[in-house]
């Protein structure tokens, strides 16, 4: 039978998840919840709904209908709150990155979630991108011999903050970075450096750049630099390998992977993403084979508070000025 899900959010970043589970046997969508009333319309019309799946708030949409899961996909600052109502209502949660914007809240989340035998998970895409699984098995089967160090490096031009939230690039755009980086690397990480300055010509409310030392069990280490008020916008992602390194620039879906040693460039092969499944096609597979199945996936909520405590752990860093101990 059909997971039957309520969708907090129906549009912008909502939409891509409505569309997939709207189009996936797996799921079907019974009611949307929005407070705008374009978004709402463009939702239902997305899901074939009609206008009694039309709600302006959890609790009602839970109240008219019988659903199994929520899916939230609203400004970060609220996932929290809508992810306990559900958690509360005995409902399995799909949630946006980021998961949450404190430690605290994923944390109780969780373990509200396990208590009461539910399912999370949170739709990090970005690590889906093909080139990060591949560099993940090849760091693994030490192809190239063992890792040592890793770089990444993040130049956002957004041209604007972020909705509000606590340090808005590191929530909202360096936690996918960050997330990307831990998932590529099978390490785990142990201590975390950080710094967050705002440039001085810089206009945000809070900083808008990041800088980062995360060191692994292994004593291997990886700097991340990122922000999202650059003039420019670049990427790039380096992993020096005993033999040579791995490296990415862009942050497109088919971005190609280069296998750099002295002053040779080759270009190599990514694996094909599971079943050729889309990044958002994956999330939702993963989401009811966790339903179904029972199954741990990448994306479940416990597997993701990893990210969250290195996110907590730079901001604390930031406010410190000492290294964090992840414990
Ligand atoms: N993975 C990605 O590539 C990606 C890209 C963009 C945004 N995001 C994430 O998606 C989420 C939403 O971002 P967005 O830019 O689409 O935000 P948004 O402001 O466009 O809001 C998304 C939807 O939530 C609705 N909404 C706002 N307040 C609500 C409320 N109180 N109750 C119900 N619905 C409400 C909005 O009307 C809209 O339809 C965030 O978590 C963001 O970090 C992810």
């Amino acid at each position: 039978m059909a997971i039957r899900t309520i969708h907090v959010g129906a549009w912008n970043r909502a939409r891509s998840h409505l569309g997939v589970m709207t189009q996936s046997e797996d799921f079907e969508p019974v009611a949307l919840v929005d407070v705008n009333d374009d978004f709402m319309a463009q939702g239902l019309d997305l899901a074939d709904l009609g206008s009694d799946a039309a709600h302006s708030s959890l609790t009602e949409a839970l109240d008219r209908h019988d659903c199994d899961a929520v899916v939230v996909v609203t400004p970060v600052v609220i996932h929290a709150p809508f992810i306990d109502e559900a958690l509360a209502a005995g409902k399995h949660v799909m949630v946006e990155k980021p998961f949450t914007v404190s430690l605290e809240d994923a944390e109780r989340a969780v373990a509200t979630a396990e208590a009461a035998g539910l399912q999370l998970l949170v739709t990090q895409n970005d690590r889906l991108n093909p080139v990060y699984p591949t560099i993940r098995r090849h760091l693994g089967e030490e192809t190239y011999g063992p890792p040592g160090y890793a770089v990444m490096i993040h130049h956002k031009a957004r041209g604007g903050p972020y909705h509000d939230s606590p340090h808005m690039h590191l929530w909202q755009q360096g936690v996918h970075q960050i997330d990307t980086l831990l998932s590529a690397i099978p390490r785990t990480p142990v201590r975390v450096r950080g710094i967050s300055v705002e440039p001085a010509w810089g206009t945000w409310p809070t900083p808008s750049l990041v800088h980062s030392i995360i060191e692994f069990d292994d004593g291997t280490s990886a700097t991340y630099v990122g922000t999202s008020q650059a003039r420019h916008s670049e990427f790039q992602f380096t992993v020096e390998c005993e033999e040579a390194a791995l490296a990415t620039s862009g942050l497109r879906t088919n971005d190609s992977l280069l296998l750099k040693r002295g002053a040779e460039v080759e270009s190599i092969p990514t694996d094909p993403p599971p079943g050729g499944m889309s990044p958002e096609e994956q999330i939702s597979d993963m989401f009811a084979r966790q339903i179904n199945e029972g199954v741990d996936t990448q994306l479940s909520g416990r597997n993701n508070l990893i990210t969250i405590r290195v996110i907590d752990a730079i901001a604390r860093s930031t406010a410190s000025g000492e290294a964090v101990d992840l414990g």
